[in-house]
């Protein structure tokens, strides 16, 4: 299986990703999350991410694109499935992966596009905490950490993401809404686009996009 899982800055893409990758054994790749690692180095690629992700801007498509070749290409990637979750981001980036795996001859199976409501998006993204160590995603309203601050699962410390000031998710959700159209068109039009509501409990959404994969996958067979 091999999946796209796009949608706005907070909808869950992360949250269902997991659920997705553990449901399907296959392996989760979040581009914003392989940016986040490199930025705790001091490279002189960590110093230009920083430029774009802090102030909530797209990182140039060459560099995306890279990461994404070179993600994809590792050995035990290109014998398991996988679901990307933030990439692609535009239709240059959609096309770079088609060409990508057509060389490999593969094919997306589906593109899951999960949508929400943009007070939603703002109300989640404040309240969310990232473990610093082992990057579990935490909701101080619906998943809140036993004790403050600290990690359930490693006792990392939990943090605020720098992109998720008020300002900085604002122009996050804008520009995914400027980008966005094309590639939905685009996913449409190749007859692989699942769209699922991400409002509603974590495990409501999950399962609409499990019946959602189950529908479109019988409808192909
Ligand atoms: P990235 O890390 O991908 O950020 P994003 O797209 O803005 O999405 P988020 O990670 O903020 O949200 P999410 O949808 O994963 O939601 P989550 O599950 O955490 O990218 C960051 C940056 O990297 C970009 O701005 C850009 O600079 C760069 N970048 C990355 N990819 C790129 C690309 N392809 N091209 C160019 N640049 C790129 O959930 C959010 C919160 O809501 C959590 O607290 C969670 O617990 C909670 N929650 C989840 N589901 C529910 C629910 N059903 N109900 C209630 N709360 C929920
Ligand atoms: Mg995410």
């Amino acid at each position: 299986m091999r999946l796209v899982l796009l949608g706005p800055p907070g909808v869950g893409k992360g949250t269902q990703a997991d659920l997705i990758a553990h449901e399907f054994d296959i392996l989760h790749y979040s581009t914003g999350d392989i940016f986040r690692e490199i930025l705790k180095g001091s490279s002189e690629l960590s110093g230009k991410l920083a430029k774009y992700i802090d102030k909530g801007e797209l990182v140039p498509d060459d560099i995306v694109s890279e990461t994404i070749r070179r993600t994809l290409s590792n050995d035990g990637t290109k014998s398991k499935g996988w679901v990307l979750d933030g990439f692609p981001r535009n239709l240059v980036q959609a096309k770079m992966l088609d060409d990508l795996l057509c060389n490999v001859n593969q094919k997306l199976d589906f593109a899951i596009y999960l949508r929400a409501h943009r007070d939603i998006l703002v109300d989640r993204l404040a309240s969310r905490r990232v473990c610093s160590k082992c990057g579990i995603i935490y909701s101080l309203q619906i998943n809140p950490p036993k004790e403050n601050s600290i990690c359930d699962e490693c006792g990392g410390e939990l943090i605020q993401r720098k992109d998720d000031e008020r300002d900085t998710i604002l122009k996050r959700i804008l520009i995914f809404e400027n980008e966005f159209a094309p590639i939905r068109h685009y996913y449409k039009d190749e007859k692989i686009l699942i769209e699922v509501n991400g409002i509603g409990n974590v495990n409501d959404v999950f399962n609409h996009i499990l019946e959602n994969l189950k529908s479109g996958q019988e409808r192909r067979n």
